[in-house]
């Protein structure tokens, strides 16, 4: 399940379509950066991004993959994320769900997991490591208060559990990390 309901997904967009100020912020700019800095490989060929907002993170890592798919539940930050990304495949979800078929071989979880719950967190990655299990893994994680139920710490530690593969730190400081775990051969 979700911890944050999708009313509250929906009223955080009800004023705008960047309402963590994804475009204007130096801090979430220069994190997305990182971000791509901290991958694995100079290209893939299909990522997922879970929860993939305005896709302002898409902006960036779209460039060096082939395909791009992104899925948030809220249609405000979908349709943003297709004029971000025109060539990107967005879908609605709400998640824990079924995800987009693909030969998915990077997974991004940037700034998603403490919208969960436990469960949730689980079952999304007893999914991804059935469907994808060759797939890399990139989490990106606030380190202060979520304001959500679960704070951002403890929902990485409960999803790199939940996936048994080689996690080491990739990037990050005081205020976020990023983690990465290789695809299982
Ligand atoms: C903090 S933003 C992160 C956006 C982007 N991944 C980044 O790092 O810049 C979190 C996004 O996740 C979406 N989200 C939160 N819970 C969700 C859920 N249960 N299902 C789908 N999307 C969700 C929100 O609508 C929001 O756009």
């Amino acid at each position: 399940m979700s911890a944050v309901h999708l009313d509250h997904l929906e009223t955080l967009y009800a004023s705008g379509d960047d309402p963590w100020g994804f475009r204007t912020s130096a801090y979430e700019q220069a994190k997305f950066r990182a971000t791509r800095a901290a991958l694995g490989r100079p290209a893939y060929s299909s990522t997922l991004e879970l929860g993939c907002g305005n896709g302002e993170l898409a902006r960036h890592i779209a460039p060096i993959c082939g395909q791009y798919t992104g899925v948030d539940a809220v249609e405000t930050a979908l349709q943003a994320a297709r004029r971000a990304v025109p060539g990107g495949r967005f879908v609605k979800l709400f998640l824990p769900a079924p995800l987009p078929d693909g030969p998915h071989d990077l997974i991004i979880l940037s700034e998603i997991l403490y919208f969960l719950d436990p469960d949730g967190i689980r079952a999304l990655a007893a999914q991804l490591d059935r469907r994808w299990p060759g797939a890399e893994l990139l989490c990106v994680t606030w380190l202060g208060h979520s304001g959500n139920p679960l704070q951002g710490r403890d929902a990485l530690d409960l999803f790199r559990a939940a996936t048994p593969r080689g996690w080491h730190r990739a990037g990050g400081g005081a205020r976020y990390r990023i983690d990465r775990a290789e695809g299982r051969a």
